[in-house]
């Protein structure tokens, strides 16, 4: 499903020094498979989701997901790819706050079409029913808890129904009860909806309860 070879990533510093951040990584994900990635900071945990959610270029290696190239394509097959192929989840939930809850759901959809059709609507609805924010959807993200957020968050990422949900540090800015809720229902939809998790996390807590955990260290993956 998500297939990574020899993945090369540096960084130049103000000072013209290079710092190589991945060196030839490898990774596969199969389809409904959830696989945490932990790493001290620093690692390039970030680094390696953004170049899976094409954000960002990497120096060499290829990135195959579904068996296409995610860099052989031009900026509006970037867009749509990005929209549709992978949903992402921040530590910050990056809801924008003059819309509601409802209307942060959609706006991957208003990103691309002007008008929202039935189905849409429908799937929102689901997501929200599911992540248990269904009676929240009108209030703004000012008024909603952390977790409510991140929640909302979660459903916006989904709303495309993407292959892959990439994770980054997704319960950091949660207490433990939020966290626990947002990584069950993580899971149920992993199981429900056979979205892959790849999910970068601090937490021993959050990383176990995915099938498979790997060690970002020195630019490659270990298996834990
Ligand atoms: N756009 C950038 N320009 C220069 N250096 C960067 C950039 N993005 C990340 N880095 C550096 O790459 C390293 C890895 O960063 P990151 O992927 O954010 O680590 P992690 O998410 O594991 O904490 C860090 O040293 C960071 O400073
Ligand atoms: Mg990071």
């Amino acid at each position: 499903m998500l297939e990574i070879n020899q993945l090369c990533k540096s960084f130049t510093s103000g000072s013209g020094e290079k710092r190589i951040i991945l060196d030839e990584l490898d990774l596969t994900v199969n389809a409904a498979e959830r696989v945490a990635i932990v790493g001290p900071s620093g690692s390039g945990k970030s680094t390696l989701l953004n170049l899976i959610g094409a954000l960002d270029a990497p120096d060499s290696g290829t990135i195959l997901l579904n068996g296409e190239s995610v860099f052989s394509k031009t900026e509006a097959e970037l867009a749509v790819f990005r929209n549709h192929s992978v949903g992402f989840v921040f530590q910050s939930h990056h809801l924008l706050p003059q819309f509601s809850l409802k209307e942060n759901i959609l706006l991957p959809v208003l990103a691309q079409q002007r008008n929202i059709d039935q189905l849409v609507l429908e799937r929102a609805d689901y997501l929200m029913e599911r992540l248990g924010i269904a009676s929240l959807q009108k209030q703004r993200p000012s008024q909603l808890s952390r977790g409510e957020c991140q929640r909302t968050a979660v459903a916006r990422a989904l709303i495309n129904r993407p292959k892959i949900l990439l994770a980054d540090e997704p319960t950091g800015a949660l207490d433990q009860h939020s966290a626990d809720q947002l990584v069950e229902l993580l899971l149920q939809l992993n199981r429900e909806e056979k979205v892959s998790l790849l999910v970068v996390t601090h937490a021993m807590r959050v990383a176990s309860q995915m099938g498979k955990i790997y060690n970002l260290t020195d630019g490659k993956l270990l298996i834990k």
